[in-house]
């Protein structure tokens, strides 16, 4: 088990939530719609029939919840700041009673010695802009990049560390795609447009950011996953080139080198589309030097191809033989989702702490000298509330074992000389999760939905000790 004194002494210890998974007040001070809005209100979308429309009072509640974050020994918070919020059509006219929240927001953290980490895009884009064509038209990322540097104007003072997006792969695939999340499209390998809009959105931003604060530090939370081959035969690893062709390298490749995996094109998309989609000055604007590289890292992927016989040790041969998110995957067909012996989570991810050492090194890889943080971690279990000498507590010590394990990754991954300089747990409290709705807890603080009230779960208390290198209490 490690300790925190063997980590770097300015290793920043972070938690993250996004703007609406927690903020709810969807209507108030101007805020105009979202695609998460207008797909969450689509009967049949979300699990429990639940929408963001309150969430857990975020707005209203955000400085007892930065207090609760400070009390942790929390010394940084990763969230997201509401396009619709700022701009309510997504382009033009400013929201000033937007801004000011987001600043008020900014100033909390500061007074408790916590740094903000603002992400700007975490997939609430106005509605607006959907219905001029969303991520699969391209003036998206032009009004992406206005909006980017509107806000880097107005809260650069308050904000040094931005990322532009969070898991662009998520926005385009399960947007477009699988249909999932919003807009809850499913346009199959167009949703590889949307791919290449998201990743021009963020270079075009990360030049209107830089313009506006030249200070700021930029980057982009990208999720990656482990990719394993079931077994060596060559169906196997051909299709876990695939899956690692478009769950990692059609983003880092971009960003890196400039360029796309030719490879992945050939599956997923027909042969003219770098000529209909890129034009010139694209791949360098996506390929903008950054200040470091985030990554959203929960699971390992084990694949087959169609035609191999699942026989590797350890290998469930009754298991997922194809998993949703086979259709989040143009141009993956045939390939297959194994599951492992490893245990999952209640989202049925299954747990590989040594697979956050695997995207660390991968992305290591592409780009030598970049810090890297880890941008989210975490885990859902079904967690319920005590009574402990007429206190309510949470027991919860799979998510403490699984959090103390990516720590202990975290520090592999430090001591074989990986510059990783930040770890951040998804998520400081339980909230709307996408299309499961609140029937999927993440956080390290509970939040009981009808009073509002947070409960330190043992994870929280676990993290606690951990950061002030406490024992833990029993
Ligand atoms: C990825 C996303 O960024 C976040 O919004 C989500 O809640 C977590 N992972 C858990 O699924």
């Amino acid at each position: 088990m490690s300790r925190r004194s063997e980590f770097p002494a300015d290793f920043v210890w972070s938690s993250a939530t996004a703007a609406y998974q927690v903020e709810g007040a969807v209507a108030r001070e101007g805020r105009g719609p979202s695609i998460w809005d207008t797909f969450a209100a689509r009967p049949g979308t979300i699990a429990d029939g639940s929408t963001g429309e309150v969430a857990i009072e975020h707005f209203d509640r955000f400085a007892a919840d930065i207090d609760l974050m400070a009390g942790l020994g929390l010394n940084g918070y990763r969230y997201s700041l509401s396009w619709s919020r700022i701009q309510p059509d997504g382009r033009g006219a400013i929201n000033r009673a937007g801004l000011d929240h987001y600043r008020r927001v900014a100033e909390a953290l500061r007074e408790r010695a916590v740094t903000p980490w603002v992400t700007l895009y975490h997939w609430d884009l106005p509605q607006p802009l959907e219905d001029a064509g969303g991520w699969l038209a391209r003036d998206t990322a032009a009004r992406f990049a206005e909006f980017a540097g509107i806000v880097a104007t107005e809260l650069g003072d308050v904000v040094g560390d931005w990322m532009t997006l969070n898991e662009p792969w998520c926005s385009a695939f399960l947007g477009y795609a699988s249909g999932v999340h919003a807009p809850g499209r499913t346009e199959g390998a167009r949703s590889l447009d949307a791919v290449h809009h998201l990743l021009l959105g963020h270079g075009l931003g990360t030049a209107t950011i830089r313009a506006a604060a030249p200070d700021a530090r930029v980057g982009i939370a990208v999720n990656l996953y482990s990719v394993r081959a079931a077994s060596d035969t060559a169906a196997d690893l051909d299709a876990a080139r695939r899956i690692d062709g478009l769950s990692n390298r059609l983003f880092l490749e971009p960003l890196f080198r400039g360029q796309y995996p030719q490879d992945v094109l050939r599956d997923a998309v027909d042969p003219g589309w770098e000529d209909r989609l890129v034009r010139p000055g694209d791949t360098e604007t996506i390929a903008a030097p950054l200040d470091f590289l985030g990554i959203n890292y929960y699971s390992r992927h084990t694949v087959a191809g169609a035609e191999a016989t699942v026989t590797s040790a350890g290998t469930d041969p009754s298991g997922t033989a194809s998993t949703p998110e086979a259709s989040a995957y143009p141009g993956s067909e045939g390939v297959r989702f194994v599951g492992t012996a490893a245990p999952r989570t209640q989202m049925g991810w299954e747990i590989h702490p040594d697979g956050l050492v695997d995207v660390l090194r991968q992305a290591h890889g592409y780009a030598r000298d970049l810090p890297l943080y880890v941008t989210e971690n975490g885990s859902a279990y079904a967690d319920e509330v005590v009574s402990v000498a007429g206190e309510r507590r949470v027991h919860d010590p799979e998510r403490t074992a699984y959090l103390a394990a990516h720590v202990d990754a975290c520090l592999a991954a430090i001591s074989e000389g990986l510059p990783l300089r930040g770890y951040t747990a998804w998520s400081i409290l339980d909230n709307f999760e996408w299309a499961w709705g609140y029937q999927r807890r993440f956080g390290l603080v509970y939040v009981d939905y009808d009073t509002q009230e947070r409960i330190l779960k043992d994870s929280a208390r676990w993290l606690a000790d951990f950061l002030a290198e406490r024992e833990p209490a029993a």
